[in-house]
């Protein structure tokens, strides 16, 4: 079976939970959590999953140097640069904007984890690669390109499989889950949630959160996840026929645009902090968590749901944007 095609990077499955003291804010619904911010790489988040499929690519194809690109607060290059480290492969991030003064947060997580750091300026979602992976085959190295964000079909296996683990922790807790909010940005998780909701037969509802209102690449978030799902029925037997309609996405909270602190991520970040212990990141997950909390203050979902928050991680992120969130707080 496809979803075998792993090697072992992460701790999983993640803690599954309920959120007692956040639930009694919202009367009439019961939230809980799942902890993909304890999946290990050098703090966790939701990449460990995709690296154990694309890093198991890589060393099937004999390739001994992982390329891939993102922001420089990038939890993605952070958990790959730590994936790579583990396994001993050499790692090259292609990082937006110019190198700064300070390294901080992930930036400075990944530096300390060996990875060789390039910036590419304005383009900030990976466009460099093409030229890197030519620059480092002329020098001999065999080059595995892991795209922007991880997200492929190949990455997203690690979210289809994640499905068939949360479905296994919701059995044995004889648990119903009505509603799952998380961030989406790149299209990978949201893809690999959908395939693994058709495979495991599952019934709740989807409800991602977008964290970036610029398109993905050149495609829309969309119609990248579009793709992804297209690539993906074919390899694990899929029949349904996904359409651009197919894929929901809520846009009501990514106006500030990506990387943006506002008041809402302040909000979310205080408000699991405070009631849960439990931290948020300020790019991803607290735009996440806003948006489940206005639809549960609102009512946009029926009374008497069950609500999961899957955590997708990011930590390392708040320490770059202290000024921020202490400022404002
Ligand atoms: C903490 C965190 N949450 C969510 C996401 C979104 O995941 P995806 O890119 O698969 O849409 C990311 C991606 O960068 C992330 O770092």
């Amino acid at each position: 079976m496809i979803l075998e095609n792993k090697i072992n990077l992460g701790f999983l499955p993640t803690p599954f939970h309920s959120l007692p003291r956040l639930s009694e804010k919202y009367p009439g619904y019961m939230i809980y959590i799942k902890r993909d911010d304890n999946t290990g790489l050098a703090s966790g988040g939701n990449k460990t999953r995709k690296l154990e499929y694309l890093l198991h690519e890589a060393i099937n194809q004999n390739c001994n140097t992982i390329i891939t690109a993102g922001a420089q607060q990038s939890n993605h290059c952070r958990q790959t640069a730590a994936a790579c480290a583990a396994i001993g492969l050499e790692c090259h991030l292609m990082l937006g904007g110019s190198e700064p003064d300070k390294y901080d947060g992930n930036l400075l997580l990944s530096y300390l984890l060996g990875a060789k750091i390039h910036f590419s300026g304005e383009k900030r979602k990976g466009e460099d690669l093409v030229w890197l992976k030519a620059e480092l085959t002329k020098q001999g190295k065999r080059i595995y390109k892991i795209p922007y964000g991880g997200s492929n079909i190949i990455g997203a296996l690690g979210f289809v499989n994640a499905v068939g683990e949360l479905k296994q922790q919701l059995d044995d807790r004889h648990q119903k889950i009505d509603y799952v909010f998380f961030a989406s940005s790149s299209g990978g998780t949201q893809a690999g949630l959908m395939l693994g909701k058709e495979l495991f037969e599952m019934n709740f509802e989807l409800i991602p959160i977008s964290i970036d209102k610029a398109e993905t690449v050149d495609l829309s978030l969309e119609q990248a996840v579009l793709n992804i799902l297209s690539d993906g029925k074919k390899i694990l037997g899929i029949q349904r026929n996904y359409q651009l309609e197919d894929i929901s996405l809520v846009k009501d909270y990514d106006k500030a645009g990506y990387g943006i602190i506002t008041e809402n991520e302040i909000y979310a970040i205080k408000e699991l902090a405070t009631t849960e212990g439990i931290l948020l990141d300020p790019v991803y997950t607290a735009r996440a968590f806003y948006g489940m909390h206005d639809y549960l203050r609102n009512k946009k979902i029926p009374a008497g749901s069950n609500v999961l928050f899957w955590h997708t991680g990011g930590l390392p992120a708040t320490f770059h944007y202290a000024d921020q969130l202490k400022s404002k707080t």
